[in-house]
């Protein structure tokens, strides 16, 4: 039997639209091709630049297109690491990749704690009062990587407030968005304040290997990390934005989105089956409403390393939590499980080799 991969956040194969991208990359080298395969501006693709302001609201001077939205962040915090303020904030537990960003650039970094309810805003608030002045938050609001969380309403509109009564950047990291399959729509922070930093991808609504992410930016930074863009790659990989731009003329993200929602609610709910019916009084986990990710906490005392270890053995793989802290300070009895990737009947014989390992690895 093969290992079931819980580690791997990324869309299980049948999520990705290969036949439709095979037919939009042909047709937009049939109608750009000479621009596609060129060199060219290093903000992105004219005409995917400017969908996606229509679709923000903004000028499309103000959207920059990356190989990636990892790559837009890279150059965001190049850019305002550089200008000596070295702290930033992020959410404990957040996305590994952008911690590792940070440290690499010599960021010092502070974890700011969650709850059901996302970030928490009074200890938010605690910092910024009693350390002013870092140089931005990183948030991922919505059906956040790692802890599948979503900050709630009222908290959405309160960090606004906070950020404007402390000065505060903020970035809202926001691949996952359109990607609930329950619950209410909530408004993305930068619907509520155009002057919050906004980044989001068509990496979980197309397909990753595009390499298709964006920031929306003040103009001014806009500007300041195309010219970081120019001087790291001259000019973005143009075709996939093509293709992506052919994707959405012709109307296909909605119907594709409503496919890979059901396909990704079909394997959610197959892993909290499986963890309610699997795991013991004493461990709990979210509920996501949408995304890729379910944080589980294992019973008190329980170490998720240990487990890791054992896991790799019986075949089946996740990320411990403390991955997901800075300096590896926190989540040490918890886990990260990605549902996205593997079907839902390796999901419940995954759960089921999780917890009858759990009684080895649990201090009584
Ligand atoms: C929160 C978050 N931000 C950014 C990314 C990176 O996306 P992209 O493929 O656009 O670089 C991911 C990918 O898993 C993610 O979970």
């Amino acid at each position: 039997v093969g290992t079931i991969s819980f580690a791997r956040g990324v869309p299980a194969p049948e999520c990705l639209p290969v036949e439709e991208l095979a037919d939009c990359a042909r047709a937009a080298l049939e109608r750009d091709g000479r621009t596609a395969l060129g060199y060219g501006s290093a903000a992105g693709y004219a005409p995917l630049r400017e969908w996606i302001a229509a679709e923000h609201s903004v000028e499309p001077e103000r959207v920059l297109i990356t190989n990636g939205s990892l790559q837009g962040f890279i150059f965001l915090a190049q850019h305002l690491l550089a200008r000596k303020r070295s702290r930033v904030l992020v959410e404990a537990p957040t996305y590994d990749r952008p911690l590792k960003i940070l440290v690499g650039l010599g960021a010092e970094v502070t974890a700011i704690p969650m709850d059901d309810e996302g970030l928490d805003l009074d200890a938010l608030e605690h910092e910024l009062r009693t350390e002013p002045g870092p140089a931005f938050l990183y948030t991922i609001p919505t059906f956040q990587n790692p802890s599948g969380r979503t900050l709630s309403e009222e908290r959405r509109a309160r960090l606004i407030d906070l950020a404007r009564r402390y000065d505060l950047l903020v970035l809202e990291d926001d691949p996952y968005g359109l990607v609930r399959f329950e619950g209410k729509l909530l408004p993305r922070l930068f619907d509520l304040n155009g002057s919050i930093l906004y980044s989001s991808s068509f990496s979980k609504v197309i397909a990753p290997g595009l390499r298709v992410g964006y920031l929306v930016l003040p103009k001014a930074l806009a500007f300041a990390l195309e010219q970081i863009a120019v001087s790291t790659y001259i000019t973005p990989a143009l075709l996939g934005q093509a293709t992506v731009l052919e994707y959405l003329r012709r109307g296909l993200l909605e119907p594709n989105l409503e496919r890979v929602r059901e396909l990704l609610r079909a394997r959610r709910d197959a892993m909290l089956r499986a963890l309610e019916r699997e795991f013991p009084a004493g461990a709990s986990w979210s509920r996501p409403e949408g995304g890729y990710f379910v944080w589980l906490d294992l019973p008190d005392g329980a170490d998720a390393g240990e487990l890791l270890r054992r896991a790799d053995q019986a075949g089946v793989s996740f990320v411990q939590g403390s991955d997901f802290f800075p300096g590896s300070a926190g989540g040490e009895s918890s886990a990260r499980l990605a549902y996205s990737f593997v079907s839902p009947a390796e999901i419940e014989a995954g759960i089921a080799r999780l917890a009858a390992l759990l009684p080895a690895v649990t201090s009584v």
